[in-house]
């Protein structure tokens, strides 16, 4: 197989059931997106939004691309600014891991570190972010750079909408029961949602919060600080429509540390915490019953776990 560029690595990740962790008689479909060259499921969105960028002429060619990350989107910029030939700056909350702040440098990004307004390391919180937002923002303006601003930009969700959801159609041959996703910037959960949902009204689409910031079911954030990085940031996002979620789930610390224990030792899938906690959904979905005999359940597995400390 040949590749002009790294760009041709995004996307297309494959499906591996679960066989140790699903149910008995069930399947879980986990889509590896930590095979993205970014490391993560985010390389889908950054590649989007910078093509339709270019296409429109938004971003001129050799312009700075700048954007608040709590990593993983700036990872993925960073592979496709490499590429496309832009600098980027990524605002990043010092609350997470150093591994990530070392990725985006090594792939040639600037970041700029923004101190934590009430999080703890390895927590970040919906201030912390609004922080580093402020910072990429100001970035932009200062030094005419392209704002990605992926919780607004519509290419977050049509990077799933056009991508991830038609791959897991044609992965499974369209036969799958249930789709479940943690929510960011809601683009994984939405865009997958919307293409699924147009090819089957029935399948069933499970949206997973972090306990105590459940801000989609309606509740106060009892606990900003959790360890799902990258969701849960405790503010509906803009994109969110909750008529694609046909039931929420929330999912804890403590699952989401045994998931991630279970993936790397019993699956030899060494993925982060969101990815843990897709995957416990999927089991509790499964056990809960009704979603009919020999249930098909998909889900991705958003990030590796080399990026967490
Ligand atoms: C590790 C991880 N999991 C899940 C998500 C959520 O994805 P989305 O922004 O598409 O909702 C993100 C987003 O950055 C992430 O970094």
């Amino acid at each position: 197989m040949r590749h002009r560029n790294a760009l041709a690595l995004i996307g297309n990740t494959p499906l591996l059931a679960l066989t140790r962790l699903s149910p008995p008689g069930s399947t879980i479909w986990a889509k590896a997106e930590f095979l993205n060259p970014g490391g993560s499921i985010k390389d889908r969105p950054a590649l989007a939004i910078l093509r339709a960028a270019r296409a429109s002429g938004q971003l001129r060619p050799g312009q700075a691309v700048v954007e608040m990350s709590s990593g993983n989107m700036g990872a993925g910029l960073a592979v496709v600014c490499a590429v496309l030939g832009h600098r980027l700056v990524v605002a990043m909350s010092r609350g997470n891991s150093a591994e990530r702040v070392r990725m985006l440098q090594s792939l040639g990004a600037q970041v700029l570190l923004v101190d934590q307004v009430d999080g703890a390391p390895g927590q970040v919180t919906g201030a912390d972010i609004a922080a580093a937002t402020a910072q990429a923002m100001a970035f932009a303006r200062d030094h005419d750079a392209y704002y990605v601003d992926q919780f607004n930009n519509p290419g977050s969700i049509a990077a799933h909408e056009h991508g991830t959801g038609p791959e897991i159609l044609r992965g499974t041959d369209g036969r799958i029961d249930a789709f479940v996703a943690t929510v960011g910037s809601s683009g994984t959960f939405v865009g997958t949602a919307r293409s699924l949902k147009r090819h089957s009204a029935a399948i069933r689409c499970v949206a997973v919060e972090p306990a105590g910031a459940q801000v989609l079911a309606g509740q106060a954030v009892v606990k900003p600080r959790h360890l799902l990085q990258g969701t849960g940031y405790g503010s509906v996002p803009p994109h969110w429509e909750p008529a694609l979620a046909d039931a929420l789930l929330a999912v804890s610390d403590d699952e989401a540390l045994s998931y991630k224990r279970r993936l790397a030792h019993e699956e030899g899938l060494h993925v982060g915490y969101s990815a843990a906690a897709n995957v416990c959904a999927c089991v509790r979905l499964i056990e809960a019953g009704g979603l009919g005999p020999a249930p098909s359940v998909v889900t991705v597995l958003c990030d590796t776990g080399l990026k967490y400390a």
